[in-house]
């Protein structure tokens, strides 16, 4: 396994629309592998590909917290096929937003179906911060980050602080 590097905002490759997964291969069960172990080690508890530069439709989750069993989700092609009409407040952060946090409102509840490792379909219902989290992942796959919930205004400010941000590190650590 290997850590890979976390494209911080702002950068033209967190913005793009993925491509489903064709094929579950071999290369792409070694790269959910990969964005496991580095949003562990980050730590986070969400990471989608685009994240690490791939385009496809790939994202993975744990939430589990401090001593509690590690509970990974791994999630090819993700699809939302219910949400509550409950909403749920949460204060979110992102690995390509680093230091930066704000409010974002999402549904409380949703029903996900996706393809686990070996190609087979899934469905789960998830609530509270796993919801949230699935939900934040997923939107990554369509090129929005969190903040494009907010406020332009917010938004800007947050976008501008990561530019100067991003210029103040050596050229080796841009994607660090
Ligand atoms: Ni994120």
């Amino acid at each position: 396994m290997a850590l890979l590097p976390i494209i911080v905002a702002p950068d033209p490759r967190l913005k793009i629309k993925c491509e489903a997964v064709e094929e579950v291969t071999k290369d792409l069960r070694k790269l959910a592998a990969d964005m496991l172990e580095t949003m562990y080690d980050a730590p986070g508890i969400g990471l989608a590909a685009p994240q690490v530069g791939v385009p496809k439709r790939l994202i993975v989750v744990d939430v589990a917290k401090g001593e509690d069993e590690p509970h990974p989700y791994q999630m090819i092609n993700p699809e939302i096929s219910w949400a509550s009409d409950e909403l749920l407040d949460y204060e979110e952060g992102c690995l390509s937003l680093p230091e930066h946090y704000a409010q974002v409102t999402r549904p409380e509840k949703i029903r996900v179906s996706f393809l686990d490792l070996t190609g087979q379909p899934q469905e789960i219902e998830a609530s509270g911060i796993l919801a949230t989290c699935i939900q934040h992942e997923m939107d990554h796959l369509d090129g929005v980050l969190f903040v494009d919930h907010l406020s332009k205004l917010r938004r800007d400010l947050i976008i501008r602080k990561l530019k100067k941000y991003k210029a103040s590190l050596p050229p080796e650590k841009l994607e660090a």
